[in-house]
C-alpha cells in the first residue's frame, strides 16, 4: 500500500469488512460509531478502523470506550422492558445497540497519516483492517519496530521514530506489569540495533544479570572516583557527626582522597591508611606555633577514630575495584550489551558506582565525544525519588545533565519505575526529560498524572489500571501516531506465569 501511484481504495474496501457506520455529531478529531448486528462481540476496544469519509477521505483510527444502549432498559424511569426484567424476563433487544467511539488517528488518502481537517460525515461506513492489510504501514516507514500493535495481528510491528530514542524514554507500570521483559526483549534489542551499546544498571541482580552471563561486571570491580570515593565515605562515616566541625572534617577526608596513597591491599589496610593519613592532615592543619597539636586538634582526631569505629571492612569494599570508567567503557564496547550487577551493598554504595562512572560519561560528552550509548536503569527512583536526599541529590542533578547532554551527544537514558509521579514515582526534573514513555499498567496513586499524559486520547485511567502484563502504551516522540497506541509483545513459552508452568 502507499507508494506513488496512490491506493486503489474501491477494491480495498472491497476486501475489507464492515462493522458499523458513523452516528450523528461526529467533528474531525472524534465520532461515535453505531456497530453492526453481532459485531460487538468481535470489535474491541483498541481495534483500528479505517472511515470511509462520505466527506471525501479515508481516515485510520481506534476505538475507545464501548457502550451498550437499550431504550427498553433505561434506568431512568420504570418502563415495561424494566418491569419484564424485574421478573427475571429477557427485554426485547429491538432498540438496542452497540457502538465505540473512534478517535482519530489522521487522514489516510494518499497513504500516509496526516491530520485530518475534514468533518466525518455520519453515515460514512466503518472497515475494520485485516491481517493482508497492516494499518502500521500508514504510520511510518522504518526499519526499527518495537513489539506489534496489541488489537492486531502480529506482523503489526509498530514503526518509530528512531531519532528520537536518544531523547530518552521512560517505562513505567507496576510491580510485575512487565517492564523488565519489555527492556529485555524489546528495547535493549532495539537500542543495540539502532547502532548504540547499551549498558544496564541492575539494582537488584536478579532482572538482567541471569539473562546475559557473559556480559555481568559486578559493582565492586569498579573503581570509584575521588569524588565519589568522598561522598561515599563522607555518607558512611555519618559525616563526622554533621554540623560545622563534620563539614571541616569532610573537607580534610577530601585532602587525604586527592593527595594520600590511601588505597591498601586489602579492605582492613585500606582502613587503616584512611584513618592513619587523615589523623595527619589534621595534625597539620591544627598545629600550634608551639608545634603542639591545638585544642581543636585534638576534637578532630577523636571524632575521626570515633567515626572510624563504626566502619566495618565490608564498608570498604567498594573501595577496593580497580577497574576504571574507561575501562568498564571498553568492555561495553566490545560486548555490545553489559550489565553492571547493584546487587551487593548498600545504596550509597550503588549511587557512588553510578556517580563514578556517569562523571566519566559527563566528561567525555563535554569533550565533544559522540557516545552512541544507552544508559538502561531500573529501578529509577532510587536514583532519582520525587524528593532526593543525600546522594540522592547528587544522583539526580547528574540525570538532568546526562539528559541535556546526551541529546546532543547520542547518549540515551532509558529510566523504569514503577510509578510516575509522587511518592512512588521519579522526579519531576528528571522527568521532563523523557520524551517517550511506555506505560504499562498503572498504580491507582498515578491515575491523575497518567492521563495528563493521556489528554484527548481517551484512554482512562480505569484501563490503565486493568492491563495485562506485557502490555503498553507507546507515547510521546518515536510513537509515530499522534495518539497513543497500544502495543505488546511476544516472550517465550517458558517465561510465561500462570499455572501449568514448569
Ligand atoms: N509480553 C508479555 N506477555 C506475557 N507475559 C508477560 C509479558 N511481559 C511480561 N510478562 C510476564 O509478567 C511477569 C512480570 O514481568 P516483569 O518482571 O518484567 O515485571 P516488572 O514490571 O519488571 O516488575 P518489577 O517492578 O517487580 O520489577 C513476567 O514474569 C512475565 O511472565
Ligand atoms: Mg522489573
Amino acid at each position: 500500500m502507499g507508494g506513488e501511484e496512490g491506493i486503489d481504495w474501491s477494491s480495498w474496501t472491497k476486501s475489507l469488512e464492515q462493522i458499523g457506520v458513523i452516528a450523528s455529531q461526529s467533528t474531525e478529531n472524534s465520532a461515535i460509531m453505531v456497530l453492526q448486528e453481532g459485531k460487538e462481540g468481535t470489535v474491541t476496544n483498541e481495534t483500528l478502523v479505517l472511515i470511509d469519509n462520505r466527506a471525501g477521505n479515508k481516515i485510520l483510527a481506534v476505538c475507545r470506550g464501548g457502550f451498550g444502549y437499550n431504550d427498553a432498559l433505561r434506568t431512568s424511569a420504570y418502563t415495561p422492558g424494566i418491569a419484564y426484567a424485574k421478573r427475571g424476563h429477557g427485554p426485547s433487544s429491538s432498540k438496542e445497540y452497540f457502538g465505540f467511539r473512534l478517535v482519530v488517528i489522521g487522514d489516510v488518502t494518499d497513504g500516509t497519516v496526516k491530520q485530518n481537517t475534514m468533518i466525518i460525515a455520519p453515515g460514512s461506513p466503518v472497515y475494520r483492517f485485516n491481517e493482508r492489510l497492516n494499518p502500521m504501514n500508514f504510520l511510518y516507514r522504518s526499519r526499527f519496530t518495537v513489539g506489534y500493535y496489541a488489537k492486531g495481528h502480529k506482523s503489526w510491528t509498530i514503526p518509530l521514530m528512531a531519532d528520537y530514542l536518544s531523547h530518552h524514554i521512560g517505562v513505567f507500570g507496576v510491580t510485575g506489569s512487565g517492564k523488565s521483559f519489555l527492556c529485555r526483549y524489546q528495547l535493549i534489542p532495539l537500542l543495540r540495533e539502532y547502532g548504540y551499546d547499551v549498558l544496564v544498571l541492575d539494582w537488584k541482580g536478579s532482572d538482567y544479570a541471569p539473562y546475559y552471563p557473559d556480559n555481568v561486571i559486578s559493582m565492586g570491580d569498579v573503581e570509584l572516583d575521588d569524588s565519589a570515593v568522598v561522598s561515599y565515605l563522607a555518607e558512611a562515616l555519618g559525616y563526622f557527626g554533621g554540623g560545622d566541625s563534620g563539614m571541616r572534617m569532610v573537607s580534610y577526608l577530601e585532602e587525604v582522597i586527592s593527595t594520600s596513597e590511601w588505597r591498601g591491599r586489602t579492605a582492613t589496610e585500606t582502613k587503616e591508611r584512611l584513618l592513619y593519613n587523615l589523623l595527619d592532615v589534621i595534625k597539620e592543619d591544627n598545629l600550634e606555633p608551639t608545634g603542639k597539636l591545638g585544642r581543636w586538634g585534638y576534637i578532630y582526631q577523636r571524632k575521626a577514630m570515633r567515626a572510624f569505629e563504626r566502619l566495618s571492612p565490608d564498608d570498604l569494599k567498594p573501595l577496593m575495584g580497580t577497574m576504571k570508567p574507561s575501562e568498564i567503557i571498553q568492555l561495553l564496547r566490545e560486548k555490545g550489551v553489559l550489565v553492571m550487577d547493584l546487587s551487593y551493598g548498600s545504596k550509597e554504595q550503588k549511587l557512588s558506582v553510578f556517580l563514578s562512572l556517569t562523571r566519566y560519561l559527563k566528561r567525555l560528552m563535554e569533550e565533544k565525544n559522540e557516545l552512541r550509548i544507552a544508559l538502561l536503569i531500573d529501578e529509577a527512583p532510587q536514583y532519582c525519588p520525587w524528593q532526593p536526599r543525600g546522594l540522592e541529590e547528587k544522583t539526580t542533578k547528574t540525570l538532568i545533565e546526562l539528559a541535556a547532554l546526551g541529546r546532543s551527544y547520542k547518549l540515551s537514558l532509558t529510566l523504569v519505575s514503577q510509578g510516575i509521579a509522587g511518592e512512588i514515582g521519579i522526579n519531576a526534573a528528571v522527568r521532563r526529560n523523557l520524551n517517550t514513555l511506555f506505560i504499562g499498567r498503572i498504580h491507582p496513586l498515578d491515575a491523575p498524572e497518567a492521563e495528563r499524559y493521556f489528554a484527548n486520547s481517551f484512554v482512562t485511567s480505569d484501563s490503565l489500571l486493568r492491563l495485562p502484563e506485557g502490555h503498553f502504551y507507546i507515547v510521546g516522540k518515536v510513537n509515530p501516531s499522534p495518539v497513543p497506541l497500544l502495543m505488546t509483545f511476544e516472550i517465550p513459552e517458558h517465561e510465561r506465569v500462570g499455572w501449568g508452568g514448569g
